[in-house]
């Protein structure tokens, strides 16, 4: 670049020799030499020029990159609770959007403009050499495009906020009707879900006009002020010439630079917009990164290496962001290899109490405890290590069966993952895929039913071999044929393990050691499940709920009680 500036205006320099001496004085040498030099600068003009932008595009894109690594270093970093305040079009939008009008601005816009300073000041140089009082003249109106460019920048600025909120909106309408295609289709909301996108997209398209206008104004408003200069500079350096105060070389040197340098201050100026679009979204892109995750660990925390003696919910309160109060003051203590139930109605607390295990949400107060110890002392991963997790939503992805199972380990020895697989009841159906182990099973594995979606998700937890299990109405949403395939690999899968189960299914809890009944976020009973029965208090109420008219249950699905289901 700093090679590139003197270069660029050595061309208008050598029009006044070119004139004066080759067209005027009839000097042959010349007709030599300046060719020559002319030439010779457009050759390492051309050479800087690739180096420059080759060198440039590599910083730029280095910059770009890293940005990228780091946001999504950062979004992994996000608690649980960051995603549900965050829609994914939300996040999405701002990884590829976001990052694309920064690097619009790092590569094109801010790598030439130290190049085209460098032009301008170079030119300048032979601007003012030749001519300083006319230079001033045209400096005059300097102060004039100022403003406008100026102005200009502060507008696209605000336009690029608003184009690319627009873009996270769309982008999450999109996803939401994309992931939820069959209840657009089933509800027949094809029309309505249409006209939404419909609206989104013309607000985008009125953000992206609003800046396009800003764009197209830009440069006819730069090139007319330009145009009046030199109306200014031809009238003056005229009648300089023709009164015989300068020499047309002299004049035309001057305006040969002059035209230069317009070239320079045009691209500065689109690269004032540029920027002002980059830093627009520059800042939404920083407003992240600098989003302090609320779940962190300790600078101090300490590895959990082994659950021994006991997990205790100790006084546990919780309240989402919203401020009710979901849990309160609940006390749970679990013995290492205890299976332990909670019960309650629909939107109780359960799968929230759960999550507090994982840390996926912090208490609000109280604390939960592993062997005495606040698990808030623990880093998370070595936390996360010693918990297994079965939900009704399970996450696949789409990936291989196998690749599925193995989770993280891609290198575990094939023996391993069939051995899980058929400790979850997985391997028969998995053996009449197409594929077997290797048979891709699409996004969040669409193309198993609930029942070989939930097995798989056993054998992922099997194979990981937690030493505490969390089972969230792992079997509710089954036939009961599948149930009790699943059932018996959850049973499989507890062997040994400390268990906390939730469901409303009461059928399914009968053998648990011990019996939580929550209710509004408070525990209200507790204790072994025939007890609980005898007392005829909220969990015989709930039994009775369910059971009514069904006869007194047996003693669990035959053949698939084991000591502790
Ligand atoms: N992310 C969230 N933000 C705010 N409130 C939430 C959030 N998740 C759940 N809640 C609220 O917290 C309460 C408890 O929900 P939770 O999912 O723990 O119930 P649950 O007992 O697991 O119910 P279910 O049996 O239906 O699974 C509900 O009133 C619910 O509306
Ligand atoms: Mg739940």
């Amino acid at each position: 670049m700093i090679a590139l500036a003197p270069l660029t205006a050595a061309l208008p320099y050598l029009v006044k020799p070119a004139l004066d001496e080759i067209f005027f004085n009839k000097d042959s040498r010349m007709l030599i030499y300046i060719p020559a030099a002319v030439a010779a600068i457009y050759v390492l003009k051309g050479l800087f020029d690739f180096g420059q932008y080759y060198l440039m595009s590599y910083i730029g894109q280095s910059v770009i990159r890293d940005l990228r690594d780091e946001m999504y270093r950062k979004l992994e970093e996000m608690s649980v609770g960051f995603f549900v305040r965050h829609p994914t079009g939300e996040l999405l939008s701002r990884m590829n959007n976001d990052v694309s009008l920064v690097q619009g601005a790092m590569t094109n816009a801010i790598t030439g403009v130290v190049r085209d300073v460098g032009q301008i000041i170079a030119l300048l140089f032979v601007v003012f050499y030749r001519d300083w009082k006319l230079a001033l003249l045209a400096m005059v109106i300097f102060p004039l495009a100022i403003y406008p460019l100026l102005n200009f920048g502060r507008r696209l600025k605000r336009y690029s906020r608003r184009m690319l909120v627009s873009l996270e909106d769309i982008t999450t309408r999109l996803d939401e009707t994309i992931s939820g295609i069959r209840i657009v289709k089933a509800f027949a909301m094809e029309d309505y879900e249409r006209e939404r996108f419909r609206a989104e997209n013309q607000k985008l398209f009125n953000a992206f006009m609003r800046r396009f206008k800003v764009r197209a104004l830009s440069n006819p408003v730069m090139e007319t002020l330009g145009g009046l200069g030199v109306c200014a500079i031809l009238t003056y350096g005229g009648y300089q010439v023709i009164g015989g105060h300068s020499t047309p070389g002299t004049f035309f040197s001057f305006i040969a630079a002059l035209f230069m340098l317009y070239e320079p201050i045009k691209r500065l100026n689109e690269a004032n917009m540029t920027i002002q679009e980059g830093v627009a979204a520059g800042e939404r892109i920083f407003g992240l990164l600098d989003t302090p995750p609320d779940i962190v660990d300790q600078p101090d925390a300490i590895e959990l290496d082994a659950v021994r003696e006991e997990v205790l919910f100790d006084r546990v309160s919780f309240s989402y962001d919203t401020g009710e109060q979901v849990l309160e003051d609940v006390t749970l203590r679990i013995k290492v290899g205890e299976a332990i139930a909670v019960v309650g109605e629909s939107g109780a607390g359960k799968s929230t109490l759960f999550d507090l295990l994982p840390r996926f949400y912090d208490v609000t107060a109280g604390a939960v405890k592993i062997d005495g110890t606040d698990i808030r002392r623990f880093t998370q991963r070595s936390l996360r290590q010693k918990i297994g997790i079965v939900t009704q939503q399970t996450i696949l992805f789409d990936d291989t069966v196998r690749n599925n199972i193995a989770y993280g380990r891609p290198d575990l020895p094939l023996e391993q993952v069939v051995e899980a697989a058929k400790a979850a009841h997985a391997h028969t159906f998995i053996m009449n895929m197409p594929q077997g182990y290797d048979t891709v099973i699409g996004e969040n594995g669409i193309k198993l039913s609930g029942g070989e979606r939930q097995r798989i998700a056993i054998a992922r937890a099997i194979l990981k071999d937690p030493p505490i299990l969390i089972l969230d109405e792992a079997t509710s949403n089954l036939d009961s044929d599948s149930e009790k395939a699943v059932q018996t690999a959850l049973e499989e899968l507890m062997k040994g393990r400390t268990t906390l189960v939730a469901a409303h299914r009461l059928s399914t809890i009968r053998n648990a050691n011990r019996i939580y009944v929550l209710a509004h976020g408070r525990m209200i009973e507790d204790g072994p499940h025939d007890e609980l029965l005898a007392r005829g208090g909220e969990f015989a109420r709930l039994y009775n709920l369910q059971f009514a008219g069904q006869g007194p249950p047996s003693n669990g699905p035959s053949g698939v009680s084991t000591a502790r289901m």
